[in-house]
């Protein structure tokens, strides 16, 4: 069988960068995200993950889901990525950030960027609805919600492209750190 980065025993991080996840709800950014973290983490490089939903408990608290606000958020993301790419470290955002505009601000804000695509379809986000929130959104309970009746606007010129219904988590996140050896981020040894 093919050696796979996993097996790797030494990975160096060349430079800071910020990978950056973005995909409609219940896409698996969080998966993905969590997974490339923990494995950096074994691997001693300097990491941080900054989830949308965490970053909505402290500093994008009191921030809703308008068109503004949502920029707001996902900037506040980006200058806290930036703050830490700037200091050599791996920084993993994951956040629906829809707009096309703001996620291009921050590429470039902070220029080692990776954006990485969770393209997963509408009916596959809808049918996993880990957090109940698709169901009360068609139900009425909830209005502008992302995918639904809000736009998500996809990338269109992402480093990564991760297609969750086709691929498992170990192949997206194999798939991710290949790119990132490629790009010049990351060596394995
Ligand atoms: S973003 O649009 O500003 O990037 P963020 O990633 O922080 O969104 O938060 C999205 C999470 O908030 C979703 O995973 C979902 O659990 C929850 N949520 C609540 N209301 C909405 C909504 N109207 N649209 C999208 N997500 C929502």
């Amino acid at each position: 069988m093919a050696q796979s980065v996993f097996d790797s025993s030494e990975v160096i991080l060349n430079k800071g960068v910020t990978l950056w996840f973005t995909g409609l709800p219940s896409s698996g950014k969080s998966t993905l995200a969590r997974m490339l973290e923990r494995q950096l983490r074994k691997w001693g490089v300097r990491v941080e993950l900054l989830d949308g939903d965490v970053v909505r408990t402290h500093l994008s608290k009191g921030l809703g889901f308008s068109k503004e606000d949502r920029e707001t958020n996902v900037k506040r993301i980006g200058f806290v990525c930036h703050l830490l790419t700037r200091n050599g470290v791996a920084a993993i955002a994951s956040a629906v950030s829809p707009y096309r505009e703001p996620r291009d601000y921050n590429r470039r804000m902070i220029g080692q960027f990776v954006e990485i695509f969770v393209k997963t379809p509408l009916e596959e986000c809808e049918k996993r609805d880990v957090k109940g929130l698709y169901k009360k959104a068609r139900a009425g309970e909830i209005q502008g919600f992302t995918g639904v009746d809000d736009p998500y606007e996809e990338p269109l010129n992402p480093e990564i492209v991760c297609e969750t219904s086709s691929e498992t988590p170990e192949q997206s996140a194999e798939k991710i750190l290949k790119r990132l050896e490629a790009l010049g981020y990351l060596k394995f040894s």
